[in-house]
């Protein structure tokens, strides 16, 4: 019999079960952060707004939270949108939870927006600043409609409070799937 569009073949059937054993299976619950652009900057860039705690010392603390909280963290930033496109669609079937700080394209990423829907994996949006503290223009996001919850406002502390959050959805997530 032919496969036509819609149609699970035998060889993706197994390809899908591959990738549910990655992600909900027994291996470590797996988050990925990313950091969209500008946000390499962090500690020299607008402090008074972002804080001084550089990306380096967040990722690295994420790190180590989640060794505590028996998790595998791992972190990608990139200042480009179709870099943080195909990292996100890489995470298809492997991570359990998204943690994401869009940057300046929370407010302007369809693209973004469209591989977060496209991977179904539950998202965490993060920012350092409280957006509606701040200019109109931040205050609206392409992803809060579809994020699962969204932290903001606690400086580098938003990330942390994120990651324990993503623990808690990613056990339930897992326990629904069996
Ligand atoms: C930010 C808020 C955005 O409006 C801004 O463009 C950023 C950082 C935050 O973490 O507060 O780059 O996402």
């Amino acid at each position: 019999m032919k496969s036509g569009a819609g149609m699970v073949t035998r060889a993706k059937a197994a390809r899908m079960g591959d990738q549910a054993a990655k992600s909900g299976g027994s291996g470590p619950i797996t988050v990925l952060v990313v950091h969209g652009p500008n946000l390499n900057l962090l500690g020299e860039r607008e402090p008074e707004v972002y804080g001084r705690t550089r990306l380096a010392d967040i990722d690295k603390d994420l790190k180590q939270l989640g060794r505590e909280l028996e998790m595998k963290v791992e972190t990608f930033q990139s200042n480009s949108e179709g870099g943080i496109v195909d990292r996100i669609q890489k995470a298809r079937g492997r991570c359990d939870v998204l943690l994401i700080n869009p940057g300046a394209y929370t407010h302007t990423s369809v693209a973004i927006r469209d591989a977060i829907a496209a991977v179904n994996i539950p998202v965490i949006e993060v920012h350092l600043s409280n957006v509606y503290r701040r200019e109109p223009f931040r205050h609206h996001s392409t992803i809060a409609d579809i994020a699962h919850g969204r932290i903001m406002g606690f400086g580098a502390e938003s990330y942390s409070l994120a990651l324990r959050a993503a623990r808690t959805i990613a056990e339930e997530s897992r326990q629904r799937s069996g």
